[in-house]
């Protein structure tokens, strides 16, 4: 394996020096030397179309791009992934959610095959989603859980909402403001609601202090009755949930081969495959499983998910671009942002590489989005006419089942027409007025938003995360960097409740701290 520093790699010096050429090139005058340009930077898969052209690239590009994916060893570590080795190094741990969704009937972690634990958990959650359908007795179910075990089921569940039974209502809190919890239990009715207790770890303080004041809401409200009905768990550390009073029948396991970020085809969807029904789960499942294919068997150059990251990574860190706004151009795609956030800027946002050397080049973008229209009226003033160039990745679904009169009709307009002016830009001579042009971005069309084109729009974004890894020689897999922040919470507040005198504290954390304390006290 390369153990050289990727920016000392002569591929990564051919990048830059091809770049000096290209970035003088308008992206307009690309396309008025190829009329072919489109046929040549496009990928069609299946339902999905992604168009690339409207980038800072030539042929030659795509070639050394590709030639420096090669001496990644993408290909090596693609396999590694899916084979189980342990590719999360700083964790110990294989990195196995294509596991979810293959048609494998065996994968090795430890001597032991994993698959059959997943179709009986698999199994399971069919029974379970079929049994609250059936039975009407749930039709509120709260999930509470935060991060990876919130924001890919909460995203799916708005995304997927029109294949949902609408006789219940999911309901997601994640956050520790008790206000998410009181705004939830003041709608729900506690006779009807299940509560699932979604953490891989089961020792998440917001996900704990949630749980433990939904069951004490639940039993003042329903007072004797036995409660263990209306919870259900779904965790790794099987032995807490138990001491937390959920019933074994009641848990669902998910394996420390599963990262958090990743977990939503694990148990972690239970509350998607009640509210859409498991059919439709794995319908999301084996949309996913057709672009892992994809991503296995495609060549470099016309591999969707390797072209993401490698244009990715293009903009990053040879035209030197900071950020990535997304933008779906569907009201069903409008937490994506915020899953893609944690998805990407949790695996990606590291500088230290694989060797335990800090990386003296860039990595992870900071990603931003809202859905269309309504980005075009807050942050595409700065996209246009800001000083920072933006690159944008724009998502759009062209069939819309709930369209009403020429609706779908503007809607795709004006994702066209945001990439097309973001190239062409105007000329003006108020400079006010003027647009410069010449800024990147990329299109990704999908037919329409079944359970099956979703799972292939979340297993390419995971792949080009897993791209990008790769290519910056990084693990993506765990999240050291979240860890100091909830140490220093506890700390603080021990402080909150006695007076500190800790003499290595500084005067700000200090005084806010003082702060709070006599506010609280009044
Ligand atoms: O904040 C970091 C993190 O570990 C995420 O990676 C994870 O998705 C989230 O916390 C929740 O963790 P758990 O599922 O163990 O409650």
């Amino acid at each position: 394996m390369n153990k050289k520093i990727r920016s000392d790699l002569k591929q990564w010096h051919e990048l830059e020096e091809h770049a000096k050429v290209i970035e003088n090139v308008p992206m307009r005058t690309h396309f008025d030397n190829d009329p072919n340009r489109f046929n040549n930077f496009h990928i069609s898969i299946d339902s999905m179309l992604l168009d690339y052209s409207k980038q800072h690239i030539d042929k030659t590009t795509i070639e050394k791009l590709c030639n420096y994916a090669k001496a990644c060893d993408l290909e090596v570590w693609r396999d590694k992934m899916f084979a189980g080795e342990r590719i999360n190094i700083t964790e110990d741990r294989a990195v196995l959610h294509t596991a979810l969704r293959s048609d494998n009937q065996e994968i090795i972690v430890d001597g032991h095959n994993i698959i059959p634990d997943i179709h009986a958990t698999f199994r399971r959650m069919d029974e379970f989603s079929n049994k609250v359908n059936q039975e009407k007795r749930f039709t509120h179910i709260v999930n509470i859980g935060v991060g990876g075990s919130d924001l890919g089921t909460f995203m799916a569940y708005e995304a997927l909402k029109q294949y949902s039974n609408r006789d219940i209502s999911l309901y997601f809190v994640s956050n520790i403001d008790a206000t998410a919890l009181k705004e939830t239990l003041r709608v729900i009715d506690p006779e009807k609601t299940l509560f699932v207790i979604t953490s891989k770890t089961f020792t998440t303080q917001e996900t704990i202090a949630n749980a433990l004041s939904a069951r004490k809401w639940l039993k003042e409200k329903i007072g004797n009755k036995d409660i263990s009905d209306h919870f259900v768990a779904i965790t790794q550390n099987i032995e807490i949930a138990k001491d937390f009073g959920i019933k074994e029948e009641r848990i669902f396991p998910i394996w420390d081969w599963v990262g958090g970020r990743f977990s939503i085809w694990s148990a972690v969807g239970l509350p998607l495959s009640i509210a859409i029904g498991y059919d439709n789960f794995k319908a999301m499942l084996d949309g996913a499983k057709e672009i892992d294919k994809h991503f296995c068997s495609a060549p470099f150059d016309k591999n969707m998910p390797i072209i993401l990251g490698l244009i990715g990574m293009w903009n990053r860190n040879f035209l030197k671009r900071k950020s990535l706004a997304v933008i779906p151009y569907s009201q069903y795609l409008h937490r994506f942002p915020a899953y893609l956030q944690q998805l990407d800027m949790e695996s990606n946002g590291k500088s230290i590489d694989r060797n335990a050397k800090k990386t003296p080049y860039d990595t992870g973008s900071v990603i931003f989005g809202e859905v269309g229209t309504n980005s075009q009226h807050a942050f595409f003033q700065l996209i246009h006419q800001g000083s920072d160039v933006v690159p944008c990745e724009f998502i759009a679904i062209i069939k819309n089942k709930n369209d009403i009169d020429d609706h779908q009709k503007i809607l795709l307009s004006n994702a066209i027409a945001q990439a097309q002016a973001l190239m062409d830009g105007q000329s003006n001579n108020d400079p006010h007025k003027a647009f410069d042009g010449n800024r990147p971005s990329i299109m990704l069309m999908i037919d329409e938003l079944t359970p099956r084109n979703f799972g292939k729009l979340i297993a390419l974004y995971e792949h080009k995360i897993f791209v990008q890894g790769i290519l910056w020689n990084i693990n993506s897999f765990d999240q050291c960097g979240v860890e100091l922040g909830k140490t220093l919470a506890r700390q603080i507040i021990n402080n909150l409740e006695i007076s500190i005198k800790n003499t290595n504290i500084d005067s700000s954390t200090l005084n806010l701290i003082n702060t709070i304390s006599i506010i609280d006290s009044e």
